[in-house]
C-alpha cells in the first residue's frame, strides 16, 4: 500500500452517507502526508475505531488520528467555529495532537442563524405540505430531513455573496462588525418572520464578540490551503482528500431536492480544495453492502418488515451526528454503478460486509421497473425515482462470522460470489472489504489496489 510520491487519491462514499469513510480514511492516512475535507460542514458524522476507542469526528479531517498526516479542511467546507473548537478539545482531551489542523481562510462559516434558518425550514415545511394532496405527492414535496446544521443556508450565503462570512473574517474584527450589523438586521427580519412569536433576534455586537473570540483561537491554524497544497504536491508528497456526506446526496447529481447542498460526489473536490483534477489518480468508492439513507427522499430498495429492523440492528444504523434511525435497504446496484460513473470510481471498497451475515438470501437490485418498462439506468431526479419499483436479483447468504477474515479467501464462498457480482455488475474492482468497525478488521487485495494506484 506504499504511495507513490506526488499521488492524489480520494475516499467518496458511493451511496447516502455513512459508508464507512472515516474508517477507511484513518485507515490509508497513515501513507499520506495530508487527509483534506472539501465539502459539506457538521452534517458529516465520521466515525474512526483505533484499538476499541471509538472517535466521531463531523469537521475535523480523520486523518488527525495518523501523527504524521495534516489535517486540512478545504476552502469547500462550512464550518461552524464553535463546533470545530469543541471537536478540537474533545480530541486534545484525549490526548490527540491537534496541532497539525489546518483551515482554509477561504472556508464559509455557519453561523447561528444559519442554523435557526435551517430549522425554521424545515418547520415550515412539514406544516406547509400537511394539507397536500395524496400521500405519494406528501411524500415528495416534503421537509428533507436535514441534519439541522446549517448547511443549506450557509452555502445559500455563500452565493449570495454580500451576506456570507468566511473563516479569513474573524480575524478582521472591524470588517466583521460592519458585515455583521448589515447580516443581522436582514436575518431578524427575515427570520423573525418565518419562526414569529418566540423568536429571540440576534445581536450583532454579541456574535462579532463571539466570533472574534473564535477567529483568535482558530488564528494559529487559518492558512491559504490552496497554496498549502500546491507545495505539498510540488514536494511530492501523497495527499487524501475525504468525501463528506455521498454521491447520492451531490447538489447536482444526487437525488434532488433530497440531497445536501455541496458537490458531495469526487467532482467537489477541485473546487473545495483548489487542486485540478487530473492530479487526483485514483478515487476509492465506498459502498455499504447494503444500503441506507437518513432524512428524506426515495430509496426504492428500502425494507420495512423484520429484515431491515435486524439490519438496522446489527449494522448499528444509528446516525453518527443526529442519533436518527436510519432507513435500511438492499444493495442497490443501479444506484451504485451510477455513482461510480460519476465520481469516477477507480476501485470499490465495500463496508459493513459482516452485517450481513446470517441472511438466508441477498437481494440485489440490478434493474428498476418505471411506468411498466424495465431499465437498468438510474433516476437522479428525486421525483422520478420515488415511482421506481426495484428489480432484484436474489443471491445466496452466508451464516458464517467474517470479522475475523484477513484475506479474500478467507471469506465464505457466498460472500465471495456477492462481491463478485458487485465487482462484474459495477464493472470497477473491489480493492478492499472492511469486515468490522476497526482499523484492523479489513482485507485488502493487493493486485486490486497495486493496479489502481
Ligand atoms: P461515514 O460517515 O461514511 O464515515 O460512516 P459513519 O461513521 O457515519 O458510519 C459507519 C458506521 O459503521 C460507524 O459506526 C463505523 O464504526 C461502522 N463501520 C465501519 N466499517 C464497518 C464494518 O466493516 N463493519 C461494521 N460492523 N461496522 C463498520
Ligand atoms: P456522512 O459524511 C448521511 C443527509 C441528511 C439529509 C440531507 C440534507 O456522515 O456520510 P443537510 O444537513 O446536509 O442539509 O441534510 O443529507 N446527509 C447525510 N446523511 N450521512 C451524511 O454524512 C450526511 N450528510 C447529509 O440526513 O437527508
Ligand atoms: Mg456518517
Amino acid at each position: 500500500m506504499d504511495q507513490k510520491s506526488g499521488h492524489a487519491a480520494a475516499v467518496v462514499g458511493l451511496q447516502w452517507g455513512d459508508e464507512g469513510k472515516g474508517k477507511l480514511v484513518d485507515l490509508l492516512a497513515g501513507k499520506y502526508r495530508a487527509v483534506v475535507r472539501y465539502n459539506g460542514g457538521a452534517n458529516a458524522g465520521h466515525s474512526v475505531v483505533v484499538g476499541g476507542e471509538r472517535y466521531s469526528l463531523h469537521l475535523v479531517p480523520s486523518g488527525i488520528l495518523s501523527p504524521n498526516c495534516e489535517a486540512i479542511i478545504g476552502n469547500g467546507v462550512v464550518v461552524d467555529p464553535l463546533r470545530l473548537l469543541e471537536e478540537i478539545e474533545m480530541l486534545r482531551s484525549r490526548g490527540v495532537d491537534t496541532s497539525r489542523l489546518v483551515v482554509s481562510d477561504r472556508a464559509h462559516v455557519v453561523m447561528p442563524y444559519h442554523k435557526a434558518e435551517d430549522a425554521a425550514r424545515e418547520e415550515l415545511l412539514s406544516v406547509a405540505t400537511e394539507g397536500t394532496q395524496s400521500d405519494a405527492t406528501k411524500k415528495v414535496v416534503s421537509a428533507i430531513g436535514t441534519t439541522k446544521r446549517g448547511i443549506g443556508p450557509a452555502y445559500a450565503d455563500k452565493i449570495h455573496r454580500s451576506t456570507a462570512i468566511r473563516i479569513g473574517d474573524l480575524t478582521r474584527p472591524e470588517i466583521l462588525r460592519t458585515k455583521l450589523d448589515m447580516i443581522c438586521g436582514l436575518k431578524n427580519a427575515v427570520l423573525g418572520a418565518m419562526i414569529g412569536e418566540g423568536f429571540e433576534p440576534f445581536d450583532a455586537e454579541t456574535m462579532t464578540n463571539d466570533m472574534i473570540e473564535c477567529g483568535k483561537l482558530l488564528a494559529p491554524m487559518i492558512k491559504d490551503t490552496a497554496y498549502l497544497l500546491d507545495d505539498l504536491r510540488k514536494a511530492g508528497q501523497p495527499i487524501l482528500f475525504e468525501g463528506a456526506n455521498a454521491t447520492m446526496l451531490d447538489v447536482d447529481h444526487g437525488t434532488y431536492p433530497f440531497v445536501t447542498s455541496s458537490n458531495s460526489s469526487a467532482l467537489g473536490i477541485g473546487a473545495g480544495s483548489g487542486v485540478p483534477p487530473q492530479c487526483i489518480s485514483q478515487i476509492i468508492g465506498v459502498v455499504k453492502a447494503y444500503s441506507t439513507r437518513v432524512g428524506g427522499g426515495p430509496m426504492p430498495t428500502e425494507l420495512f418488515d423484520a429484515t431491515g429492523e435486524d439490519i438496522r440492528k446489527r449494522g448499528r444504523e444509528f446516525g453518527t451526528t443526529t442519533g436518527r434511525p436510519r432507513r435500511v435497504g438492499w444493495l442497490d446496484l443501479v444506484a451504485v454503478k451510477y455513482s461510480a460513473m460519476i465520481s469516477g470510481a477507480t476501485e470499490l471498497c465495500i463496508t459493513l460486509l459482516d452485517v450481513l451475515a446470517g441472511e438466508p438470501e441477498l437481494k440485489i437490485a440490478t434493474a428498476y421497473r418505471v411506468d411498466g418498462q424495465t431499465t437498468d439506468r438510474f433516476l437522479p431526479d428525486g421525483y422520478l425515482l420515488d415511482q421506481a419499483e426495484p428489480v432484484y436479483e436474489t443471491l445466496p447468504g452466508f451464516s458464517q462470522d467474517i470479522t475475523m477474515a484477513r484475506t479474500f479467501e478467507e471469506l465464505p464462498p457466498n460472500a465471495q460470489a456477492y462481491i463478485k457480482k458487485i465487482e462484474s455488475f459495477v464493472g470497477v474492482p473491489v480493492g478492499m472489504i472492511s469486515v468490522g468497525p476497526d482499523r484492523v478488521q479489513t482485507i485488502v487485495r493487493d493486485a486490486v489496489y497495486a493496479a489502481t494506484t
